[in-house]
């Protein structure tokens, strides 16, 4: 199966939660792609949402009807539509998750459909709460969902430092088994489509 998935010219989306100031956001979404990249030997595509000016529901359709009136949407759909499976990498705000993510989520609606997907949140306590209110979301948009969701742990210290700053190769060492179990888990899921 390694060998179909590294010569498949899909990618695989990984996609950053956090735009804030300071975020360790897309350090964490790095460590998860090289990871994966190991484990799967796929093709990893980050997405950062900073990078995706996706104004507040902007559109003046229904997304499910897949028309879309602005050409930021129209290139969202078909790097989304593009992707062989999705990586979900989000932190807990407020026991949720954050707004811009599921702005970028309401955007589209058929693209998602069927996808393989995969959560890894972080937050002081791993972030689990942020993670079952995406994976109901994603249930909602009939995403393939992995059991498994890796929550990363974050260190009291770090979260208070707020420096944007990372390791997270070492900071995250004790959760790589549940990442490859993640990983795992995915991989079949991308076996069947
Ligand atoms: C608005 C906001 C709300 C937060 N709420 C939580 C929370 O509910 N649980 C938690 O463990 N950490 C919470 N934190 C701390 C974050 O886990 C920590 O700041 C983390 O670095 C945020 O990810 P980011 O740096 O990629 O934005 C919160 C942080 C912010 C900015």
């Amino acid at each position: 199966m390694q060998n179909e998935c590294m010569i498949h010219a899909s990618p695989i989306l990984v996609i950053g939660g956090s735009v804030r100031a300071r975020r360790l956001c897309i350090q964490i979404a790095d460590w998860v792609a090289a990871v994966g990249r190991d484990a799967t030997g796929a093709r990893f595509d980050i997405i950062d949402l900073r990078q995706w000016l996706l104004p507040m529901d902007d559109e003046p359709g229904i997304p499910a009807a897949g028309q879309y009136a602005h050409s930021h949407t129209l290139d969202w759909s078909q790097k989304v539509a593009g992707a062989r499976a999705i990586i979900f990498v989000t932190p807990q705000y407020n026991w949720g998750y954050p707004a811009p993510l599921k702005n970028a989520i309401d955007h589209l609606y058929s693209e998602w459909g069927g996808k393989p997907a995969m959560i890894v949140t972080y937050g002081g306590h791993g972030g689990a709460k942020c993670g079952d209110q995406l994976r109901q979301v994603l249930d909602g948009l009939h995403m393939a969902t992995v059991p498994t969701a890796p929550a990363l742990v974050l260190a009291r210290e770090l979260i208070e430092a707020n420096t944007g700053e990372i390791d997270p190769a070492s900071e995250f060492a004790g959760q790589l088994p549940s990442m490859l179990q993640a990983f795992g888990e995915l991989l079949g899921k991308m076996e069947l489509d």
